[in-house]
C-alpha cells in the first residue's frame, strides 16, 4: 500500500482499508486501452510513479507516462464515488481484485458497502482474423450489483479528456457528438492535423471516439470542462445532452467527453454496459518500397468505408469479440502452464498485449503489411532486431504475421533502396515514417540483422509451408548469407542488438547467430533446389562451429561456459543466440554446448535473473533470458522463469513491462547511447515472453 492511497482512502473508511489481491501477479504496469503504439494507456501500479495498482485514486497514462485522463465515478442511493482516475474532490471507493489475462484487465470495486463494480479492459487480439486486428480500438466493461443483499439506486458515469489528442497539451482540441443506428459517440481530434508527425511519440493526426448504446436506459451526455461536466453528474445524476463548443487548447479548462448511464434499481444480478474507445486514422505510415515512396492506408480501411462503419462494427461486436479473446487467454494460459507452469503464465500474459501493441496492420486487404514501432528505445520503423525478439509471440499465433512484417523489407531492399550487402537495420528513422535508408546511413548491426532475417524467413518457411517465399527471395538471402561467411567466424568490430553495451570485436553469441544463420541459409537453399549452395553453406557452417568451440568456450573453468568475446577469458553472457539452433532443428551446435551453458547459469544467477554479460554485472534482458530459457534444461528453465515472474511481482518501476533491469535491486536501468538515457520500456520484445512455447 502507498501513502497516497491511503490518504484518499482514509476519508472514506477508518483504518480497516481492504487491500486489492493481484492475480496472478501485480505488473509494474497494467495495460488498459493497449492496441498500437498510438492506442498505449496502461496504469502504473509499481511504487516508483504508481500507487500499487489501484483504478480509483491515480490517472492512467500512455507509456510514456503522459496522462490520458479517463474517468470513471458512479452514484449509489444519491452519493458520488470514483472507481477510476483522480477527479478532484469526489471520494474514491475501494478496490478488493484485480486479475489479468491475456487480453483483459479486470478490476472489482466496493462501492460504499453497497454494490459491487467490476471494470474490465478489453484489448482484443485476434491473430488470425485481420479484420477485427486491424481495428485500433479497445473495450471497456462495466458489471454492477448489489453487494449487501438490498436495491440500489445506481447511476454510471464516463469521460476521457482531450489528452488522447495530442502529446502537446496547448494543441487546440475540437469535437462532436454524433449517433449511428443505435450507437452514440464523442468524436475528439486534434484541429491542426498534421499527417504522420508525433509530438512525445503520440500521434498528431486521426480521430478518437468513445462511444456506447444511445437505446440504453436512459443514457445521457456532455461536453465541457472536467468540473463542469463531473459536478453536474454528481448533482444530478445525469448529464444535459449539451455541447461545450469552445473548441480550445487540451489544458485550458480540460474538456471532456462524458456519458452517464441512469441503471435504475440495481439488485444481486449485474447489469453491464460497454463502452468503446479508440483512434480513426485514414492513412497510417509513409513507405518506401517497390512503387517508390506511397502513402499507406490503415488496413481496417479495406473493411470500411468510413470511421463510424468501423466503429459501429466494433461496438456490436463486443459479444464475439470477447469470447474470441477470451478463447485465445485459455490457449495461452493452458499451453504456458503445461509448458513451464504458473509462473511463465504470468510472463506470457502480460507480455501478449504489449507485444501486439508495437504494431498495426496497414496496407490493403491484397497486401497487407504488419509494420512495428521500436517504442521507447528510439522509435525506429521495423527494426529487425526487435522483430526477432519479439517473433516467438508472432510464429505462435499466426506464422503469417512475421511474414508482413518481413515483406516491407524485401520490397524496400530488393528495389535497390539500400547500398550495402548486408541487411538493414531497420525501415525508418522514425516510426511512422518507413522512408529507407537510401544513403546507408542506419545503425549498422550487419551479422545480427543478416542472421535474424535467414533464421526469420526459415522458421516462417517451416511453419507456414510457403516455399515459395524463399523462392521469390533467394538472391538477396544468398547475398546475405556470404555476407556471414566472410564476417561471422572473426566478427569485426560492430553492434550487436544490445547496442547500449557498445561496440565489440570478436563477440561470441554473435558470430553463433552468424553461423546458425548460415546452417538455415543451408537449409534454404535445398527447399530452392540449390543443392550445391546447400552443401557449401552447411560446410562452413559445421568448418565454423567446430572452430568457435574452441575460440569461445572457457573449457578450463570450474564450471566451464561460453564467454563474451574471443580471448576475454573470465568474461561471459546470456548465449541467447543458441535458441535459433532448435527453433529451426539445424542441430548445428552440440548438445554438450546447451548442457555446459545449462549448468553454468546458476552459478552465476542473482536475486531476478542471470546478467546480460559481465561488462554490467548487475543488468539484464527480459526477454533474452527467455531465450536462454527455451532451450536450457528444465531446473535451469524453472529458474530463469521463476526469477523474473518474482521480478514482475516485485519491480518498483511502473513502467509498461521493460525489457532491461537491475538483477538485484529489480529497478529499471538506463540505456545509455552517448549523452543519451532511455529506458527500455512497452516494447514489443516482450512477444519473446513466447519463445519456450514453439521450440
Ligand atoms: C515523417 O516524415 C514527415 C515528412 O514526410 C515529417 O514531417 C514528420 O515529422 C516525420 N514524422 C516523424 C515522427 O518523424
Ligand atoms: C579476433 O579473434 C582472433 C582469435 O582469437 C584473433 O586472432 C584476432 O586478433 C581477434 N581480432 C581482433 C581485432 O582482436
Ligand atoms: C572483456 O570483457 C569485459 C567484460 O567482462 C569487457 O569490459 C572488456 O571490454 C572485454 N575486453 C576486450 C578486450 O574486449
Amino acid at each position: 500500500m502507498h501513502l497516497s492511497y491511503l490518504s484518499v482512502l482514509g476519508s472514506l473508511i477508518s483504518s480497516t482499508a481492504a487491500q486489492s489481491t493481484f492475480t496472478p501477479a501485480r505488473p509494474p504496469s497494467i495495460p488498459l486501452a493497449v492496441k498500437s503504439p498510438y492506442l498505449n494507456t496502461w496504469f502504473p501500479a509499481g511504487s516508483e510513479g504508481g500507487n500499487g495498482g489501484y483504478l480509483p485514486g491515480q490517472w492512467p497514462t500512455f507509456y510514456t507516462g503522459q496522462i490520458t485522463g479517463w474517468t470513471g465515478l458512479v452514484r449509489v442511493d444519491g452519493k458520488t464515488f470514483t472507481w477510476m482516475g483522480l477527479p478532484k474532490d469526489i471520494e474514491a471507493a475501494y478496490q478488493v481484485a484485480f486479475e489479468y489475462t491475456s487480453t483483459k484487465s479486470i478490476f472489482t470495486i466496493e462501492v460504499d458497502h453497497k454494490v459491487q463494480l467490476k471494470a474490465t479492459f478489453l484489448s482484443p487480439l485476434t491473430p488470425n482474423d485481420l479484420k477485427r486486428q486491424s481495428l485500433i480500438f479497445s473495450y471497456l466493461q462495466v458489471e454492477v450489483s448489489s453487494l449487501d443483499g438490498a436495491n440500489h439506486d445506481v447511476q454510471l458515469y464516463t469521460d476521457i479528456s482531450a489528452e488522447w489528442v495530442s502529446g502537446d497539451l496547448n494543441a487546440v482540441a475540437q469535437w462532436d457528438f454524433g449517433t449511428a443506428g443505435d450507437i452514440s459517440y464523442h468524436k475528439i481530434w486534434k484541429q491542426n492535423q498534421q499527417l504522420f508527425n508525433e509530438v512525445g511519440d503520440r500521434a498528431e493526426w486521426g480521430n478518437f471516439y468513445y462511444a456506447t448504446d444511445s437505446q440504453l436506459y436512459h443514457l445521457s451526455h456532455q461536453s465541457g470542462s472536467d468540473l463542469d461536466v463531473r459536478r453536474q453528474f454528481t448533482r444530478e445524476g445525469k448529464l444535459t445532452n449539451s455541447a461545450d463548443t469552445n473548441y480550445r487548447a487540451i489544458r485550458s479548462d480540460w474538456p471532456v467527453f462524458g456519458y452517464a448511464v441512469e441503471l435504475g434499481s440495481v439488485g444481486a444480478s449485474p447489469t453491464s454496459t460497454v463502452f468503446s474507445m479508440g483512434l480513426c486514422q485514414d492513412e497510417a505510415m509513409q513507405f518506401l518500397g517497390k512503387d517508390g515512396l506511397t502513402n499507406l492506408h490503415s488496413l481496417w480501411k479495406s473493411y470500411f468505408p468510413d470511421d463510424v462503419a468501423a466503429l459501429s462494427f466494433f461496438h456490436k461486436d463486443f459479444p464475439e469479440s470477447n469470447k474470441l479473446s477470451s478463447d485465445l487467454d485459455a490457449k495461452i494460459f493452458g499451453d504456458s502452464t503445461n509448458k513451464a507452469g504458473d509462473d511463465y503464465a504470468i510472463l506470457t500474459s502480460l507480455a501478449a498485449r504489449q507485444a501486439f501493441a508495437g504494431t498495426q496492420l496497414v496496407g490493403t486487404e491484397q497486401k497487407p503489411f504488419l509494420f512495428l514501432k521500436e517504442i521507447s528505445s528510439n522509435g525506429n520503423t521495423q527494426t529487425i532486431d526487435v522483430i526477432f525478439p519479439a517473433s516467438p509471440i508472432f510464429y505462435y499465433t499466426n506464422p503469417e504475421l512475421v511474414r508482413m512484417m518481413l515483406d516491407p523489407h524485401f520490397d524496400n531492399q530488393e528495389s535497390g533502396h539500400y547500398p550495402h550487402k548486408w541487411a538493414i537495420h531497420d525501415l525508418g528513422a522514425h516510426y511512422p515514417n518507413a522512408t529507407g535508408h537510401e544513403d546507408g546511413g542506419d545503425e549498422h548491426m550487419p551479422i545480427e540483422e543478416c542472421g535474424n532475417l535467414l533464421i526469420m524467413v526459415l522458421a516462417y518457411v517451416q511453419r507456414s509451408g510457403n516455399n515459395d517465399y524463399i523462392k521469390q527471395h533467394y538472391a538477396i538471402l544468398k547475398q546475405w548469407a556470404d555476407f556471414l561467411v566472410t564476417d561471422s567466424l572473426y566478427p569485426a568490430y560492430q553492434l550487436s542488438t544490445d547496442d547500449f553495451a557498445g561496440h565489440m570485436v570478436n563477440q561470441t553469441n554473435l558470430a553463433l547467430k552468424g553461423m546458425i544463420g548460415l546452417e538455415a541459409m543451408s537449409k534454404i537453399s535445398t527447399i530452392a533446389g540449390q543443392d550445391a549452395d546447400a552443401k557449401y553453406f552447411t560446410d562452413k557452417a559445421h568448418d565454423y562451429i567446430t572452430q568457435w568451440q574452441d575460440l569461445a568456450i572457457n573449457k578450463g573453468d570450474n564450471p566451464p561456459h561460453t564467454i563474451l568475446n574471443y580471448g576475454n577469458w573470465s568474461s561471459h553472457g546470456l548465449l541467447y543466440n543458441l535458441y535459433s539452433d532448435k527453433l529451426l532443428n539445424t542441430n548445428l551446435v552440440p548438445q554438450s554446448v546447451y548442457d555446459m551453458q545449462s549448468a553454468f547459469y546458476p552459478t552465476v544467477n542473482q536475486k531476478y535473473g542471470v546478467p546480460l554479460d559481465t561488462r554490467h554485472p548487475y543488468q539484464t534482458k527480459g526477454d533474452w533470458e527467455i531465450f536462454c530459457a527455451a532451450v536450457a534444461s528444465e531446473q535451469t528453465r524453472d529458474m530463469f522463469i521463476a526469477d523474473l515472474a518474482k521480478w514482475v511481482n516485485e519491480t518498483p518501476t511502473s513502467r509498461p513491462f521493460i525489457d532491461l533491469y537491475d538483477t538485484n535491486s529489480g529497478k529499471h536501468v538506463d540505456a545509455v547511447f552517448g549523452d543519451v538515457h532511455m529506458v527500455f520500456l512497452a516494447r514489443p520484445v516482450m512477444g519473446g515472453m513466447f519463445a519456450a512455447l514453439i521450440v
